[in-house]
């Protein structure tokens, strides 16, 4: 480290530096990792998001090939579970899948999860892995969404959008000036805040006069996927559902760490702990107002219970084998369902074209109803 650094390259660095970075090489998830997500719960989640997508396929008229893209996609596990559905409904011949992926390790995890079978090396175009799944569908990995193929698609994303790097603002009586990390003068192996001393360009493009907060989170990078994915879906069909923890631009102060599934010192030990910060769900609806119908964000015991998790939860009790495999299922859908949990700070938002408005007033999108 050279000088003081923003909060965004900071987080850059440590989450996905190509040789140390926090989730290139370590498989981070689980009780033996630092956090754990809803597909990795409960196979209750990434069913209904299966059953989601296919509903809003087909009542746009099913066209084929339906594009299934995931943004970060961890474990899989989601992925998976959404393939169980096309799978038992026989529509695996209308899809394929690809998987944005930044991470060595975890798109190694991701194929081993769900490939029969795999082609690596240089392809010729901008995958960098391609198989088969064990369900008979194709798939590829990309880098960046900018790489995945053009044409009608569904996207999912996932816990993706809170792992992108924010800038950090600070209102002072000299105007907003942005909030750096420093090496500490009196520890030279620990790192602290310190305010840049005038405006930079974060502040100069991001922060507002009219402002009322006194700190502000800005992710620039998720405006700039938001508005691609604004004009993939525009220009060539489709439709996208983001899940994240977030809030409508009245929370100000969310950056943290978590080491072990326990809140942990952003600054202390980096490449050890995740970091992440509150998604804003209004910076992101702004981003593609232009060209997409933005529904939501809802919370996630609301989008769950309208795709009728209680009846798919009865079903799969019926059918269990043993009583701790009935006590997993009961305790994955309290933690994703409690208010005091996973329902209600975690939220969901559906993006359609804006082309599609008129239908979707008749035809109400799944999971955004009451
Ligand atoms: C918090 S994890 C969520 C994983 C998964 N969606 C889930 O819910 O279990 C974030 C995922 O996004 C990936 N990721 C983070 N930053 C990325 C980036 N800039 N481009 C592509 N993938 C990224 C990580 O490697 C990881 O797979």
């Amino acid at each position: 480290m050279t000088g003081p650094m923003t909060v965004a390259d900071y987080m850059k660095e440590v989450l996905v530096h190509p040789h140390t970075g926090y989730y290139i090489n370590k498989d981070v998830f689980g009780q033996k990792g630092d956090f754990i997500t809803s597909p990795e719960i409960s196979q209750l989640f990434g069913e209904l998001l299966g059953v989601w997508s296919v509903y809003e396929w087909q009542k746009i008229g099913a066209p084929k090939p339906l594009q299934i893209i995931e943004l970060g996609p961890g474990r899989g596990s989601m992925m998976q579970d959404i393939l169980k559905v096309y799978s038992r409904l026989k529509l695996n011949d209308s899809i394929k899948v690809h998987l944005v992926e930044i991470s060595p390790k975890l798109s190694q995890i991701q194929s081993n999860r769900l490939c029969e079978s795999l082609n690596e090396g240089s392809m010729d175009d901008l995958s960098y892995r391609k198989g088969i799944t064990k369900f008979g569908v194709p798939i590829s990995w990309h880098k960046m969404i900018e790489d995945v193929p053009r044409g009608f698609s569904c996207i999912f994303a996932h816990e993706f959008f809170d792992a992108l790097p924010i800038h950090k603002f600070q209102k002072t009586e000299n105007g907003w000036r942005e909030v750096l990390i420093d090496i500490d003068p009196k520890h030279d192996k620990l790192l602290r805040y310190v305010l840049s001393p005038g405006p930079t360009p974060a502040t100069k493009v991001f922060a507002s006069n009219d402002d009322t907060a006194n700190h502000r989170e800005v992710c620039p990078q998720a405006g700039v996927i938001m508005e691609h994915l604004a004009i993939r879906l525009e220009e060539h069909g489709g439709f996208a559902l983001i899940a994240d923890y977030g809030h409508l631009g009245d929370k100000y102060d969310t950056f943290r760490a978590f080491k072990e599934h326990k809140l942990h010192d952003p600054l202390i030990e980096p490449g050890s702990a995740d970091l992440t910060a509150d998604v804003d769900f209004t910076f992101l609806k702004k981003s593609v107002a232009d060209k997409l119908v933005t529904l939501g964000p809802v919370p996630q015991r609301q989008f769950l219970n309208s795709m009728h998790i209680d009846a798919r939860l009865k079903i799969l009790l019926e059918n269990c084998k043993t009583e701790v495999e009935c006590k997993n299922l009961s305790s994955g859908y309290k933690m994703l369902m409690d208010p005091d949990k996973m329902g209600e700070r975690f939220k969901f938002m559906a993006l359609f074209p804006a082309v599609l408005e008129p239908y979707l007033n008749q035809m109400r999108v799944a999971g955004f109803q009451d």
